[in-house]
């Protein structure tokens, strides 16, 4: 599980971490917004720079922005681990993978709802992360697009062990087992969490449903 601050209540954001961390996540999804590549801002560089110095979890940073080549440095130097790049905002994807991995970061690409695994296949082999999202990016408390449990499922037939394959919108405790049974191996989950009066037992529901799922696929 990677529970999106994006749902948090913001005028108590080290509180609501502790109690995830405390719970045992140990991911946390850190959606970047910019303005021009989706249509709502968010939160940057000052408010991962706080929370790093709180918390050991694995910092996750989903950056919805037009520029990741301009900005992962920034992100990088206040903590990000991690960071996730759009495809639908670059020409040369590569670049944008070395780049990421020189400032000493894990490297993930997403793919918008309507996006073709074809777009990422030259990098396919090389990232650490592939993001599907399933809701389209900008708003937390979307619609689950289950059309995108197709490019799921075949990502994690192509993908090998040591990739992760993310995804993010809309999970709940009805959607999240279609994705686990797609294929999917890390569960980004926003309103679902901390949008419940009591976050830890909704973030360990979702871990539930996703593990009895996949177990009950990998069974048939
Ligand atoms: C959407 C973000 C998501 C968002 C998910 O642009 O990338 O990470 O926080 O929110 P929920 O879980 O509420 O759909
Ligand atoms: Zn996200």
């Amino acid at each position: 599980m990677a529970p999106s601050l994006l749902a948090a209540d913001f005028s108590r954001l080290y509180e609501q971490v502790a109690v995830v961390e405390e719970a045992g996540a140990e991911i946390l999804h850190l959606d970047v917004m910019d303005g021009h590549f989706v249509p709502n801002i968010s939160f940057g560089v000052p408010v991962i720079e706080s929370l790093r110095s709180r918390s050991k979890m694995f910092f996750d940073a989903h950056l919805m922005i037009t520029e990741p080549m301009r900005y992962a440095e920034a992100f990088v130097k206040a903590g990000a681990d991690h960071i996730t790049f759009h495809i639908e905002v670059t020409e040369e994807p590569q670049a944008l993978v070395d780049h990421i991995r020189s400032l000493g970061a894990s490297v993930g690409v997403c793919l918008n709802p309507t996006t073709p695994i074809s777009s990422i296949e030259s990098i396919l082999a090389v990232v650490d992360l592939v993001l599907v999202m399933s809701v389209w990016p900008g708003f937390g408390g979307q619609a689950f697009i289950s059309d995108v449990l197709r490019k799921v499922k075949e990502l994690s037939e192509r993908m090998g062990d040591h990739q992760r394959l993310q995804i993010d919108g809309g999970i709940d405790p009805n959607t999240i087992g279609s994705a686990a049974v797609a294929g999917a191996d890390t569960f980004v989950a926003g309103s679902a969490i901390f949008g419940k009066p009591d976050p830890v037992e909704a973030m360990q529901l979702l871990r539930r449903l996703a593990q009895g799922s996949a177990v009950a696929q990998s069974k048939s």
